[in-house]
């Protein structure tokens, strides 16, 4: 058995524009560490938590990684305790899915210290107990590709199915994380309970679409269908200068371009040859809004979260 492991555990763009709650992809540039290391005292403890963010609970019952590995060592039934090291590497409230990488990085990281560890659907679910701390919801779409990589479908909530969707050879994601920091739980606080029929099949319609397209590798119909018409436009007041950031990803050819998450990140799909251009003319229009930004172009593939000392 082991007494120490680490592991790493990559941020996510949540909803993929059209996929509200059920569909995420990694974002490999970013991610949380969590060291994990086995103590005869029992109870999960926060010895420390360092990087991009550090004004964070430090009591493990209020902290998403330590409210996902208490999860895990009742459902294990782990002997004696746990102590924990949080390195971030997500900004805090950025849309890039930072409270999930930090719990799906503990589960992770824990599982390897137990004499029988559990399977990755019992890890999804004790993260998932972590993510609810931090934003007052469950929802598996920053989790589940976190943990299982890709581009990844989840469809239920009690008992999720998971299903990597294939993403098109030469696509790419742009990211543009602009300085300012936008919490889940007011994102969500903003969102109309009600969707019109019309909107309704609209969106389903773009999620098929998508879906497909991926499927089928038709950049095409991933073109057409990327528009989310039910969340994007109630968020997108939150964000100074977001409709002329997507007019500037779309100018220079992105497949589609959306809010990551809850924002405010903002995220476009791309060939590979258009992403510095549209890297370049997203980072120039937060900048005409007063905005400093960071700035990333990621492949969307596997793997998910990661065991990294290399001994296991
Ligand atoms: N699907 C969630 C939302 C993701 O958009 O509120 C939050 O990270």
């Amino acid at each position: 058995m082991r007494d120490s492991a680490v592991a790493f555990a990559p941020a996510t763009v949540a909803n993929v524009g059209i996929g509200f709650d059920i569909l995420g992809h990694t974002v490999q540039a970013l991610g949380d560490r969590v060291t994990a290391r086995r103590t005869d005292k029992p109870g999960v403890r926060i010895t420390a938590i360092t990087g991009v963010v550090t004004r964070l609970p430090l009591d493990a019952q209020r902290n998403t990684a330590g409210k996902a590995v208490m999860s895990l060592w009742e459902a294990q039934g782990g002997q004696g305790g746990v102590e924990l090291q949080i390195e971030k590497g997500i900004p805090l409230s950025s849309g890039l899915g930072g409270s999930a990488a930090s719990a799906v990085a503990a589960v992770v990281a824990a599982n390897a210290l137990l004499p029988n560890p559990a399977d990755k659907m019992t890890l999804l679910k004790c993260a998932m107990h972590g993510e609810q701390v931090a934003s007052g919801s469950v929802h598996v779409d920053n989790i589940s590709p976190s943990l299982f990589g890709g581009l990844v479908l989840t469809v239920g909530v009690d008992n999720p199915r998971i299903k990597q969707v294939p993403v098109p050879g030469g696509v790419r994601c742009v990211l543009v994380h602009p300085h300012l920091e936008l919490e889940t739980r007011a994102a969500r606080g903003v969102l109309s309970a009600n969707v019109t029929l019309s909107d309704f099949v609209w969106q389903t319609a773009n999620l098929a679409g998508f879906i497909s397209g991926c499927y089928s590798g038709d950049l095409d119909l991933i073109r057409d269908s990327f528009e989310d018409v039910v969340i994007e436009r109630q968020r997108q007041t939150l964000i100074p200068g977001f409709p002329e950031v997507r007019t500037a990803a779309m100018a220079h050819g992105a497949l589609g371009c959306s809010i990551s998450g809850a924002g405010p990140t903002v995220f476009a799909w791309c060939e590979a040859p258009r992403a510095e251009a549209i890297r370049g003319a997203m980072v120039a229009a937060f900048s005409a809004h007063g905005l400093d930004a960071d700035s990333w172009v990621t492949m969307i593939e596997p793997p998910g979260a990661r065991i990294e000392d290399g001994t296991a």
